[in-house]
């Protein structure tokens, strides 16, 4: 098969673990007799240095000249610590999940065996959690009208929904549900925002069309604190753009690191992936960034953008046994031997040939 694949490192560490990504896919490939045909572009604060533009119009061609988008990280410091920059990388990746449709992001949580230990979370609170997160991803607060008033001392954002961003985003759940354990929880804060009793009175409409559904709903405080608590009592949740936000950084440590999250963005069309984790400033170019959370993005991109199931599998198996053999970068490695960044490609890419 020929696949199309876009690869937007970003910053950071971003070109780091993409070049991991890379070298696993294309062990896949080989293997699988398939030809990957990758085309790079720049974004974020490489894209601004380069064309004055974090998500610059060749970058957008790219994109929609491919089959999926492959995405490492965004984001630099000295735009963080500079509240008037004109131009920030972060827009960069908002704009782009705007123009690519991408309304639904997909964050799994779930735990490695081997690395039960590594939690934040005591064990027999983490065993067996497994929970996927489906964010909405192209309204809220994020692309509603923000500005300043009164000579620049009061600033606002305004959380703005319409009923069919939530109900596409509510049946990508109700689907989802209903190919694991039929239980659905809506999170909002419905107690005091309106949106929130958009949300719930949207998601309360639409179960009556799935009857095996089991729906609760569920104040996004209330479900910050569950889940650390009991994060395996939760399955498939959905929820507002900025709470998912919040709560995929808080769920994505419980299997020990954030960097060994994936996501998937998707819409109408072509879809993106990408780790959970940020672009990592201070780790650039030090080889020790984790590149699980992209490869395991990759392993995401290979079953839902092309439904090849093995070649996901395969990968997810070399990424079990190498952290069972202890092949760990320094986020999550305990004594003092450490592998690299690259040194865990490698050694993806040859338990892959070898399998
Ligand atoms: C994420 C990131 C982005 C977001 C930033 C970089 C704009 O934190 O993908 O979760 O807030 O959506
Ligand atoms: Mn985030």
């Amino acid at each position: 098969m020929k696949l199309k694949i876009a690869a937007l490192a970003g910053d950071g560490i971003g070109p780091e673990v993409i070049r991991e990504a890379i070298k696993v896919s294309n062990a896949i490939a080989k293997k699988f007799n398939h030809n990957i045909i990758w085309n790079h572009a720049l974004t974020g604060a490489a894209a601004i240095d380069k064309y004055g533009d974090p998500y610059p119009s060749d970058t957008h061609n790219v994109c929609i000249n491919s089959d999926a988008v492959l995405f490492g990280a965004i984001g630099l410091p000295k735009y963080d610590n500079n509240p008037s920059a004109k131009v920030r990388p972060e827009e960069g990746l908002l704009r782009m999940r705007k123009k690519l449709g991408l309304y639904a992001n997909v964050r799994p949580t779930f735990t490695f065996k081997s690395l039960i230990d590594k939690s934040p979370l005591k064990k027999e609170r983490i065993d067996g959690t497994d929970l996927i997160f489906l964010r909405e991803l192209t309204g809220g607060i994020y692309f509603g009208e923000k500005g300043r008033k009164d000579s620049g001392n009061i600033a606002y954002d305004t959380c703005i929904y319409s009923r069919d961003e939530i109900t596409r985003l509510a049946k990508m759940g109700f689907e989802l549900a209903m190919k694991r354990s039929n239980r659905l929880c809506c999170v909002d804060k419905a107690n005091v925002m309106e949106s929130s009793r958009l949300w719930r009175e949207t998601v309360q409409a639409l179960e009556t069309e799935y009857p095996n559904v089991n729906v609760s709903y569920e104040l996004v405080d209330a479900v910050a604190m569950r889940l650390v608590q009991w994060p395996n009592s939760y399955d498939v949740l959905i929820t507002e753009n900025l709470f998912g936000d919040i709560l995929t950084d808080e769920a994505s440590v419980i299997s020990g690191s954030m960097g060994l999250m994936p996501s998937a963005s998707l819409g109408d069309g072509i879809a993106l992936y990408e780790p959970i984790h940020g672009s990592f400033p201070q780790a650039t170019n030090k080889n020790i960034a984790n590149p699980l959370a992209t490869i395991l993005s990759a392993a995401m991109m290979f079953e839902m953008s092309f439904n090849l199931i093995n070649e996901s599998n395969l990968i997810k198996k070399a990424v079990n046994i190498s952290l069972e053999k202890g092949i760990l970068t320094e986020d999550i490695a305990d004594s003092k031997k450490s592998f690299k960044t690259s040194e865990v490609g490698d050694f993806l890419v040859k338990l892959i040939n070898e399998h």
